[in-house]
């Protein structure tokens, strides 16, 4: 099915005048300059513009952009605060046959994220990959082959792996500082706002390709705000479970050192309090089981009742982790604290965490590795990249195989899943708060889905395998043999 592979695809695309996968960069040296191209660039792409520039021997030669007014814009920007002038392209198949380019950073959104980074390493170029690490399950093996297969450097940008003082920490955890650990709890508790529902379907932007933007997802545009709402539409985006579940659920068994797909998953969530376009739910709870404890995660992007402009917590934050150990517990994000069984704090995890919230950390390690070439210097290499992404992929499976049930009916049907149940209790008075009638409204009850985690499926159920990729728009195809 899936037998155009990029090399024909350069063949016939005239458009862009290329005709032949460049021959790997030269780039080897500790001592060479590192040749960096930023592709995508109207939100975080610019803090990579600004951020690599700073790290000693990398100069950022260029920029591209599907929307050329972002492009303009970016380019403007950079050379007046670097007074250097960045080579633009408007298309990345012009920056991977660009011999004068050593790396790229990926900051497009999700749905390009494999393809692009697949094609990044068969024109030889190291990758710095935004997360999520992928759309789906099955493009992060395409990726992790392709890095193999080229002896590319491919990192993934989930920062706080870059954090020592969290690394050294959570082998503490593993080694039993908390004592056994009984459960992980992710959370996301933040306010965002509806997208709103066009009563005509939004036209694109004019100054964007909108084919590439869409590249192999479907062309059909729902959203009136044209960037970054994308997050909310299951062809491009991954909900907010993998727009910062990536992080947290990181965080999550990372402390715990789960290192293979967990055994199950469990979901309940839904779209609350908006009328709008968007299909992804702004209200998820997850659980996940893993032999060394059970992780849940709780998603809400509404604030604590309607009106206000607050954001929910829980143990006194609303972004992070809470590790309970039958001896102590961790509760934190960037940094943390120890609490002991009556909430007082015994021992502050403190560290560096640079600028940028990280990312400045994590672009020099990538840096690192790609001078020493070696996969091992990275803290967050594909396969790492893809275990956590993957726990986003396999709550919204959950999700899109479950059945609505009515709202008043959850507790009732969470009574099984303590852990869940107490979650659910909590998520149904928030959603009163937020104007939501509980006795009429539904609620999306994910299956619990079993995995078996060294095949990374689902055994016995077609449906949820049907869900660990996607259906290509030729010619965006992630090729079957890369
Ligand atoms: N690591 C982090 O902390 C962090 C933070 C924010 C975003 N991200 C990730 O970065 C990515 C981008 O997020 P954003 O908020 O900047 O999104 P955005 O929608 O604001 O910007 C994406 C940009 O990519 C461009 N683009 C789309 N397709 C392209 C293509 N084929 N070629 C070149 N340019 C293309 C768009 O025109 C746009 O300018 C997402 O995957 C997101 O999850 C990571």
């Amino acid at each position: 099915m899936l037998s155009f592979n990029r090399r024909q695809f350069l063949a016939a695309a005239s458009a862009t005048a290329v005709t032949s996968i460049t021959t790997p960069s030269a780039f080897a040296s500790a001592n060479d300059e590192l040749r960096v191209v930023v592709i995508g660039l109207n939100g975080i792409g610019r803090t990579h513009l600004n951020g690599f520039p700073e790290i000693s021997g990398v100069r950022v030669v260029g920029a591209c952009d599907v929307d050329s007014a972002v492009l303009g814009k970016r380019a403007e920007e950079f050379q007046k605060k670097f007074n250097s002038k960045l080579k633009t392209y408007g298309d990345m198949r012009q920056v991977f046959d660009d011999p004068n380019v050593d790396a790229v950073v990926l900051a497009v959104p999700n749905h390009w994220h494999g393809l692009g980074t697949v094609w990044g390493c068969q024109a030889g170029k190291d990758v710095y990959t935004e997360k999520p690490c992928s759309h789906n399950i099955w493009e992060a093996g395409q990726m992790e082959k392709a890095a193999k297969k080229y002896d590319r450097i491919v990192q993934i940008g989930i920062q706080r792996r870059s954090f020592t003082h969290l690394k050294d920490f959570f082998q503490e955890i593993q080694q039993g500082v908390l004592g056994k650990v009984k459960q992980v709890k992710g959370l996301y508790l933040t306010r965002r706002n509806s997208i709103s529902r066009p009563s005509a379907p939004p036209k694109p932007l004019a100054t964007v390709n909108h084919d590439q933007w869409c590249g192999p997802a479907p062309t059909k545009l729902e959203r009136a705000n044209y960037h970054y709402d994308w997050h909310w539409f299951w062809d491009y985006g991954n909900a907010e479970l993998g727009n910062n579940g990536p992080h947290i659920l990181d965080l999550c068994r990372w402390s715990i050192g789960a290192e293979e797909f967990p055994t199950a998953v469990s979901s309940v969530g839904g779209r609350y309090a908006w009328d709008d376009n968007g299909q992804t739910p702004n209200t998820h709870l997850l659980r996940y089981e893993y032999a060394q404890a059970p992780i849940t995660f709780e998603i809400r992007d509404l604030p604590t009742a309607t009106g206000k402009k607050d954001t929910c917590d829980y143990m006194g934050i609303s972004y992070g982790i809470v590790v309970e150990g039958e001896d102590a517990t961790y509760v934190g994000f960037d940094t943390g604290k120890v609490i002991d069984s009556q909430g007082k704090t015994i021992r502050e995890i403190k560290g560096t965490t640079g600028p940028d919230g990280g990312r400045q950390l994590h672009r020099e390690n990538f840096v690192k590795a790609v001078r020493s070439r070696k996969t091992s210097d990275l803290n967050c290499n594909v396969r790492t990249g893809h275990l956590s992404t993957a726990l986003c992929h396999l709550g919204n499976i959950s999700h899109q195989t479950g059945d609505a049930i009515s709202l008043k009916s959850l507790r009732e049907r969470t009574q099984e899943q303590p852990l869940v149940h107490e979650a659910a209790v909590r998520m149904q008075s928030h959603l009163a708060a937020n104007g939501v009638d509980v006795s009429s409204a539904h609620v999306q009850l994910g299956k619990t889905v079993q995995i078996d985690p060294k095949t990374e499926m689902f055994p016995q159920d077609e449906k949820a395998n049907m869900l660990l990729k996607r259906e290509y728009r030729a010619p965006y195809i992630v090729p079957e043999v890369v």
